[in-house]
């Protein structure tokens, strides 16, 4: 095994021995890890890895002061200067398990994923067309991937193939996701009428080429970049795409409900309806999600998973963010496992989040929210308080088909788990009063 690696134990070894200059060879580590899964990777290779993320980290610190002294010098430091402030992320996210720091944001390399995010607090319109372009590129590459075995060249990790009529199936079903995306921000990619009247039946390699041929340079890496598989089954790909693709969607939903509380606080405060309505489309659109991903074989997941114990989507801050911007969990979920596995969001809940719901009940005891804005707000909330029980049923029945009773990977029960949290409702006062006191 470790023979294997010796060529590419060169390469990173000129790499490190010029203090991490020149292009990190991406594809040799890439190509190495999606072969054996990251669980596997040789120690040598492993050390150094972790050599050449010291020696950049450390070259890339005192290129960057120099940089800063001599920052009136023009033209100061040469091509082959250039650092690549990429690299330390990455290694980050390879080298999670050997750090011992292995968890679900950096098993879905989010932190590689949102580099080119746009601020949180850019429009709510700018963030879904982020958020569109994201998916939109994750469910493409996936596409590309599962054509690759239909077209009789797979590539790795190519453990335990899925037949050619499940194969099939996954890409009407990624198609499905991608359409209204597609219909947002991809001019002609997609026919609205024939989405209208059956969606999913736009062809999917045609659709999945259009989108990558948008891509940047810059996109084309974070793709090939933030798909680490821990194990060398084809399905853990699909696996990690449709986890990425609602965090994407998980990031939006948190920012513009955000942004819902700040309007509902402004001059329109009746405009929050509107942000609170595309939430919920955004939500529902993405609930094929669960049915693409129900392809994937339970026989492989049992077994990749072994190696992901300790990455749980218990720990997906997006969504636990989402689900605070709307009311204030009760007390004993904040000191449940559901908080207590994203300590920063719990902090930030703690120390006083405004949210959706305590704004709407403030601007209505204040008498700044006319009664009209009110029933509007109060009927958008309801939309999405319905999507995200179906969101929670659907990815109940998911995990009782995937892990029967097993536990699961945060630590809980599992399924149990799951059941539990199904009676929990995101607007628990604007379900119960009327819209108006
Ligand atoms: C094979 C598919 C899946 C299975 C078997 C599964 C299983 C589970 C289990 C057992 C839990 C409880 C925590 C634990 O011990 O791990 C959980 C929590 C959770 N899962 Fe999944 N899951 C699956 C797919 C997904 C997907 C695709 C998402 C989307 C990001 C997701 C999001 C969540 C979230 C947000 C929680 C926390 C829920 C809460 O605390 O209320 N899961 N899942």
């Amino acid at each position: 095994m470790e023979e294997t690696d010796a060529p590419l134990r060169h390469e990173l070894s000129d790499w490190c021995g010029s203090g991490g200059t020149g292009e990190f060879p991406y594809d040799g580590v890439i190509d190495r890890l999606r072969a054996v899964g990251k669980h596997f990777l040789g120690e040598e290779l492993l050390l150094l890895l972790a050599e050449c993320r010291t020696v950049f980290s450390e070259s890339f610190k005192s290129s960057e002061s120099s940089e800063s002294s001599e920052s009136s010098e023009a033209g100061s430091s040469s091509r082959e200067d250039i650092r690549d402030p990429f690299v330390g992320p990455f290694l980050d996210v390879l080298l999670d398990k050997f750090d011992d720091r292995y968890d679900y944001p950096s098993y879905t390399a989010l932190a590689l994923l949102r580099r080119d995010a746009p601020g949180s607090r850019s429009g709510w319109e700018e963030l879904r067309r982020h958020r569109d372009r994201t998916v939109l590129m994750l469910l493409a590459d996936l596409i590309r991937f599962e054509r690759l075995v239909l077209d009789g060249t797979p590539r790795d990790p190519q453990g335990m193939l899925p037949a050619g009529p499940l194969l099939n199936k996954r890409l009407r079903l990624a198609t499905r996701v991608m359409e209204p995306a597609a219909l947002r921000v991809l001019d002609g990619a997609v026919d609205p009428v024939t989405v209208a009247a059956t969606p999913g039946r736009t062809p999917a390699g045609e659709l999945a080429d259009t989108v990558l041929a948008t891509a940047t340079a810059g996109e084309r890496r974070v793709l090939r970049t933030s798909l680490q598989p821990v194990y060398v089954l084809h399905d853990e790909y699909l696996f990690l795409r449709v986890l990425q693709s609602f965090e994407a969607t998980f990031s939006f939903m948190s920012a513009t409900l955000d942004e819902a509380v700040r309007t509902l606080r402004g001059e329109q405060p009746g405009e929050a309806a509107t942000l609170i309505a595309a939430v919920a489309d955004v939500l529902r659109e993405s609930l094929p999600l669960f049915s693409l991903l129900a392809t994937m074989q339970p026989e492989s997941f049992q077994l990749f998973r072994q190696f992901t114990d300790g990455a749980s989507a218990i720990q997906s801050e997006g969504y636990k963010t989402f689900e605070s911007y709307c009311s204030t969990p009760a007390q004993a979920r904040l000191d449940s496992s559901a908080f207590l596995s994203v300590p920063d969001v719990r902090s930030e809940v703690l120390a006083g989040r405004e949210t959706v719901q305590g704004t709407w009940e403030d601007v209505i005891s204040s008498g700044w929210l006319p009664e009209r804005d009110a029933a509007a707000v109060r009927a958008a909330a309801l939309q999405l308080e319905a999507v995200h029980q179906r969101w929670k049923q659907t990815h109940y029945r998911l995990a009782v088909r995937m892990i029967g009773t097993r536990t699961g990977t945060g630590s809980t029960e599992g399924v149990p788990y799951l059941a539990s949290v199904i009676s929990q409702r995101l607007f628990p006062a604007m379900e119960q009063q009327p819209a108006v006191g």
